[in-house]
């Protein structure tokens, strides 16, 4: 049961030196916890690796795993910088004092509205996934503004196809392939106030193999052969996030710290084998960072048994705060938070209580003998959890709770009815 740094004691599950009891009892449920220091250390570690191993480089926290101010008020200080995607992810970047000259901004359909308010915001870098965009950018930049641009270079990753984002048949990024990446790179000479910095590619989430990195490294160098035999520089790289979390017993992802030291040596090599200039490295961790960090609390309410079928355990959450297992069929372990380490009796599928019968968030775990009112913890949620839920059914979203050291504040407060029916207008022609 090693999930960042989540520990049983005496029975019962910590989390940052926090009873799970207490807090659900404190609190209420369902309730997102987030270990502010195991994040801290995972970030350190992408750092310090980079430090000693290719000094010139950027790791920027892939926002959309989990984006509220507090995020970037953890992260900012350790010396990360931000991708984000959208305007909103934009603005909490910078309300939680991410510094605009760190941050990339990604997205294939970025809106006029977000160019314009990025560039008058001094953003970086933006990350550009269409020839539209080129035209934006110019529309507003009073300097050049830099650009990477985002390549597929066709790497098929074992993971999902839904969080797989360059097969040939991708909505993301230009295909290496066919040339039409190389077409929107010479096109960016055109543009005088747009200045092109480098490659972007991310080839999909949740990967364990560090093989999948390895092709899509050897792929873009090759690019950037070509680029270069053509008169183009490459200064950037960025090869996006991606790196794979441990979510149920079983899954055994390498550390970032292994992740990142096969990428920054397989890297050094490729480009010193193919006699290019080193290019910036720029790494955009989010999941890795995040997940293991969190952990979502229910309470068990309805428990109902299917003669000869299964027995569901219903639970005060659900969709609305994870969607993951209705999306992507994800998989996730609990533990009764009080009862961590007693044996597994009984089998159960933990159903969420939004009216969808694909409203399950575990099918199948062996448990406890699970009783009304216990407390259950889903582990590895602090990533594609809060950033991903939503008022379905008018649930509200959970509050998130950092902890540290003993101590637990909110990073997100509770939202209230009031709050969910805030923007409703009456209609009045
Ligand atoms: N950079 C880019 C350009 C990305 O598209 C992504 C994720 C990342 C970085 C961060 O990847 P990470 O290190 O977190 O794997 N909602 C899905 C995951 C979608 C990921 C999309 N892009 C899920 O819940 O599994």
């Amino acid at each position: 049961m090693e999930f960042g740094n989540t520990k049983i004691k005496k029975h019962r599950l910590t989390i940052g030196g926090c009873d799970c009891l207490e807090l659900a009892q404190k609190y209420g449920t369902p309730l997102y916890v987030f270990d502010v220091d195991y994040a801290a250390s995972v970030a350190k570690a992408y750092v310090d690796v980079l430090k000693r191993e290719y000094p010139d480089f950027t790791v920027c926290y892939a926002s959309k795993a989990f984006c509220c101010t507090g995020i970037y008020e953890l992260l900012a200080p350790l010396g990360l910088g931000a991708d984000v995607v959208s305007g909103g992810e934009l603005y909490t970047a910078l309300r939680g004092g991410m510094s605009a000259d760190k941050i990339y901004f990604h997205g294939n359909n970025k809106t006029e509205a977000e160019v314009k308010y990025a560039i008058e915001n001094g953003v970086e870098c933006f990350v550009v996934d269409s020839e539209r965009e080129l035209t934006l950018i110019s529309r507003y930049a009073k300097k050049p503004q830099n650009v990477l641009v985002r390549v597929n270079p066709g790497v098929e990753a074992h993971t999902h196809r839904f969080i797989q984002t360059t097969l040939v048949d991708s909505k993301f990024g230009f295909s290496i392939a066919d040339g039409s990446a190389e077409e929107i790179i010479i096109s960016i000479s055109k543009y005088n106030n747009i200045n092109f910095c480098g490659l972007a590619c991310h080839i999909g989430s949740q990967i364990f193999e560090k093989q999948s990195f390895e092709i899509a490294i050897d792929k873009v160098t090759d690019f950037i052969v070509k680029l270069n035999k053509s008169g183009i520089n490459v200064e950037r790289l960025d090869l996006g996030g991606g790196y794979g979390i441990k979510y149920v017993e079983g899954d055994s992802p390498l550390t970032p710290k292994e992740y990142m030291q096969n990428t920054a040596r397989y890297l050094k090599n490729a480009v010193k084998e193919k006699g290019i200039a080193p290019p910036r490295l720029i790494v955009e961790p989010g999941r890795s960072i995040v997940g293991e960090a969190g952990i979502t609390l229910y309470t068990v309410g309805a428990i109902k048994t299917i003669k000869d079928v299964k027995t569901y355990a219903a639970v005060d959450g659900g969709m609305f705060d994870n969607p993951r297992p209705s999306l992507y069929d994800a998989a996730y372990t609990a533990v009764v938070v009080d009862r961590a380490d007693e044996i597994a009796t009984d089998k159960y599928s933990i159903a969420g209580k939004c009216c969808e019968s694909g409203d399950v968030l575990i099918d199948g775990i062996e448990l406890p003998h699970l009783l009304e009112g216990d407390i259950l913890a889903v582990m590895s949620t602090g990533a594609y959890h809060y950033s991903m839920a939503s008022n379905y059914n008018r649930n509200a979203v959970p509050p998130v709770v950092a902890v540290k050291d003993g101590k637990s504040c909110y990073m997100v407060k509770p939202q209230t009815y009031e709050d969910i029916a805030r923007n409703d207008a009456k209609i009045e022609f």
